[in-house]
């Protein structure tokens, strides 16, 4: 998929440039980005609200992959960012992100945060809970500013894949419920603030679906939640957010929507609803992450010891593991893959993916067919790019990997590796007489 092709060397290819060559240049693991790959993903979003004639934003959810690059990358597509920390927050800004553009999620965001956020001039917060909007009322008094805030609904509706899951309640950190009335509450509460100003609300049922169904029922929830605002102090919303969570192919039997599917159903549904209270259409935003970068990244590694235990399995093991992809270990996920620099020999054998970690748990992939493997083989995994890199740890002080964009025959290094220097940056020397000397 992508720009992905193989060339006459039988090596994979990514952006028209040799992942062989890529992971002789940088070592690996590597993370390679097809940038082609996530350009035509936002045009295909952007191009989908536009065919509706509708007003939009296009967020993208930066928790999936943040680093400077990347939000200069999504920023040059016309997307909005949505943070959900001061680390987030952070980089976007020094990166040139314009602060009107950016949105601020999270259930517990601090002081410092909120802070940095309202000093900072951005687009607008997405409230979360009560002790928040005290926050905000505080300090946007004591710096007399006025933050522009969606407040998060939690609609009881969670969809994950092809189930969705509709309760009265739902039973999430995240969010003012709507069933309990609490989201009622802090609507009253943003109403009266002379500092809040309140653009609309926000929900967001779940990542990797499928179907358009829990959108839809989402969109009625949030919609009568609304009428009732409207029938208590005429809340005219000015923006309606409905999250990100778009579904991608990861494995065969994957069998995500395009994203003009998703974005077509969204918007049928909020103007059915507006229209049945009277209302303009309120501007739709979106929050994609993992499809967005999600199948834009191929992560490299390179095979090293292997190990047969006759008649049950064949395990080989790459230089990396749940330090650059935690996927696996944390929510059994599953990835396809081939051997880089043989691209074309046949998968006549199944081969166990063992992380480098002091873990038995650190597995990548079980029983991935491939072909007789040798040392110094490249390995390359496909869909590493939304929460792979973003997920990455130094367990066992194993350090993080580079990643590379790659497109139209030129890669550019956007994450150094990270060295062994690096890993003991923070370290303090210990000190043994420390009790005398403080
Ligand atoms: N908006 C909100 C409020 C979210 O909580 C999330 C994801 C997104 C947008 C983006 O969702 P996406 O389009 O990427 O599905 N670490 C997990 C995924 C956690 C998603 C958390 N929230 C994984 O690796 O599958």
């Amino acid at each position: 998929h992508g720009t992905m092709t193989i060339n006459e060397a039988g090596h994979l290819e990514i952006g028209g440039v040799d992942t062989v060559d890529l992971a002789k240049k940088y070592d690996t693991p590597l993370f390679v980005y097809d940038t082609a790959l996530i350009k035509e993903r936002a045009r295909a979003f952007k191009q989908a609200f536009e065919a509706e004639g509708v007003s939009y934003q296009v967020a993208y959810a930066s928790k999936a992959f943040s680093c400077i690059a990347m939000y200069q990358l999504a920023a040059s597509l016309d997307l909005s960012i949505d943070v959900v920390s001061g680390g987030e927050l952070y980089t976007a800004l020094k990166a040139g992100v314009e602060p009107g553009k950016i949105h601020f999620h999270g259930n517990n965001k601090s002081h410092g945060e909120l802070e940095m956020a309202i000093k900072a001039g951005i687009g607008c917060i997405v409230a979360d809970n009560f002790y928040e909007l005290e926050l905000l009322e505080e300090l946007a008094a004591n710096m007399e500013q006025t933050v522009s805030v969606l407040l998060r609904l939690t609609p009881g509706v969670e969809a994950h894949t092809h189930e969705f899951i509709a309760t009265g309640q739902e039973d999430s950190k995240f969010g003012f419920d709507i069933a309990s009335g609490q989201a009622d509450k802090a609507a009253q509460i943003a109403e009266r603030s002379k500092f809040i100003d309140l653009l609309g609300v926000h929900s967001h049922i779940g990542s990797q679906i499928f179907e358009t169904e829990g959108f839809v029922l989402a969109i009625e929830k949030v919609f009568n939640q609304l009428q009732a605002w409207q029938e208590e102090f005429d809340f005219v919303p000015r923006v309606l957010n409905f999250g990100g969570g778009f579904g991608i192919r990861y494995v065969e039997g994957d069998k995500p929507l395009e994203p003009e599917t998703y974005i077509r159903e969204i918007v049928k549904e909020t103007k059915k609803h507006a229209d049945r209270l009277g209302l303009a259409i309120p501007e739709i935003w979106i929050e994609p992450g993992r499809s967005l970068v999600g199948d834009a990244a191929t992560t490299l590694y390179t095979i090293g010891s292997t190990k047969d235990i006759p008649n049950v399995r064949r395990y080989l093991s790459v230089d990396g593991g749940m330090s650059d992809n935690l996927r696996p270990a944390l929510y059994d996920a599953k990835y396809e893959g081939l051997l880089a620099n043989r691209a074309h020999d046949k998968a006549e054998e199944t081969f166990s993916v063992a992380g480098k970690c002091c873990e038995s748990g650190d597995m990548l992939v079980w029983d991935m067919p491939l072909p007789e493997v040798q040392h110094g083989d490249v390995l390359a995994m496909f869909c590493t790019g939304a929460y792979g890199y973003s997920m990455a740890n130094n367990y066992n002080r194993i350090p993080r990997p580079a990643v590379v964009f790659a497109e139209d025959g030129a890669d550019q290094l956007v994450i150094q590796r990270e060295s062994y220097e690096d890993l003991t940056k923070l370290d303090l020397a210990y000190q043994a007489n420390v009790k005398e000397t403080s």
